[in-house]
């Protein structure tokens, strides 16, 4: 294990800690040594830490492909019965080993077998890392909605390895980096300050991203320590879902989620410096920084249109009103009902034709 010490997340369903590892070895030994470990894996990370994996062989296993078509029902399905096949029983561990979608699929395969059994999870992208291996929540997407059906289930333990992310695609670091940032929004203006000069200085792949994932997770603890359910203060941890689910759906998920996120943070901004809301030079300022740090080419074109008649079949839409993630400074985030009308589809439509991150 790292000498860093693990850190722990209080829940109402049981503490859990959050152990780093120096290097995948280590942390596949102590996987070894669970008991009764059924485990889940992304194929990919399976053939691409075969070596390291070989500890495993003789272990039930699971490969899942990660995509959004196997984060449903069947993919869950799939996993219970290859469970089933392998002798599966109350006192199973499911461990889940990939990123976002096998923490979703892993984890409501552990929630339904036997009615609940233990779950352990080694998050393998620095989205997971820094932001979904803790708070507990899981969903899977169902016909054409994404993330409609799901469940509370906190985790045993999650054990995490920073080596992991040498692997990624550069657009997997950037998606990761967008949950980071929206975490360091919700946080201070400082926690923005380190994350944008080290961005700035060094890129995204350096030292600093070990950091960089502490500080995600230490803001998200704080925030899940104080509501769990999501009834209140969660919520804010949204920053940025509401847009960036829309152009998910909109593109067809051509856009990877934590870059979706930073998109809809930087909409979000936009739309309240223009409601009046967010000073407009601490808005240029941000916008600058997100500009140069995130960028990508989506193929497939979207309007205003689409995205607010996407964000009207959004699961948080009620009655034709959403409730938006705003901020009024960095650090500073509120919840702000807002009909889906004639005028945030203006908004939108300006934000695209003059900021939009991605614009070619
Ligand atoms: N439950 C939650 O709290 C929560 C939070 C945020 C996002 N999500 C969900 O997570 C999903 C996105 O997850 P994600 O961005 O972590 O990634 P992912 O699971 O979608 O994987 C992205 C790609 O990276 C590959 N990959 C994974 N680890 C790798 C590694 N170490 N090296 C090389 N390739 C690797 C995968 O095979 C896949 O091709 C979405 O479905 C989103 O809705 C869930």
């Amino acid at each position: 294990m790292s000498s860093t010490a693990p850190m722990r997340v209080a829940s109402a369903q049981g503490d859990y800690t959050v152990e780093q590892y120096d290097d995948v070895d280590s942390l596949v030994d102590s996987l070894a040594a669970i008991p009764n470990a059924f485990f889940i894996v992304d194929e990919l990370v399976a053939d691409l830490y075969a070596s390291s994996f070989q500890r495993l062989a003789n272990r039930p296993m699971h490969r899942m492909p990660a995509t959004e078509a196997e984060k449903t029902l069947h993919g869950i399905e799939r996993g219970l019965l290859a469970l089933q096949a392998a002798g599966g029983n109350k006192r199973t561990t499911v461990v889940g080993i990939g990123g976002g979608i096998v923490q979703d699929v892993s984890t409501l395969v552990a929630h339904l077998w036997y009615r609940g059994v233990d779950f352990v999870y080694v998050p393998t992208t620095l989205l997971a890392m820094a932001d979904s291996c803790i708070g507990a929540k899981s969903a899977v997407n169902l016909g054409s909605f994404k993330n409609q059906i799901g469940t509370f289930q906190s985790p045993k333990r999650v054990l995490a390895c920073d080596r992991f992310i040498s692997t990624l695609t550069d657009e997997a670091v950037m998606s990761g980096y967008g949950e980071i940032v929206k975490l360091a929004i919700v946080e201070s203006p400082e926690a923005v300050a380190t994350v944008r000069a080290d961005i700035e200085r060094d890129g995204m792949r350096s030292n600093h991203v070990g950091k960089h994932v502490r500080m995600s997770l230490e803001t998200k603890r704080r925030v899940i320590e104080i509501d769990e359910y999501e009834v209140g203060l969660r919520k804010t941890l949204n920053f940025g879902h509401t847009f960036g689910h829309a152009l998910e759906s909109t593109v067809d998920n051509e856009v990877p989620h934590g870059l979706a996120v930073v998109w809809g943070v930087d909409v979000a901004g936009y739309v309240a410096s223009r409601l009046g809301q967010f000073d407009q030079s601490t808005y240029a300022d941000l916008h600058e920084f997100l500009h140069r740090a995130f960028h990508m080419h989506v193929t497939r074109p979207y309007t205003a249109l689409e995205l607010v008649n996407a964000m009207r079949r959004d699961k948080k839409a009620v009655a034709g009103e959403v409730a938006l993630i705003l901020p009024h400074r960095i650090g500073e985030l509120a919840i702000v009902p807002t009909p889906i009308d004639a005028t945030l589809t203006g908004f939108i439509a300006d934000y695209l034709a003059t900021q939009d991150l991605f614009a070619a």
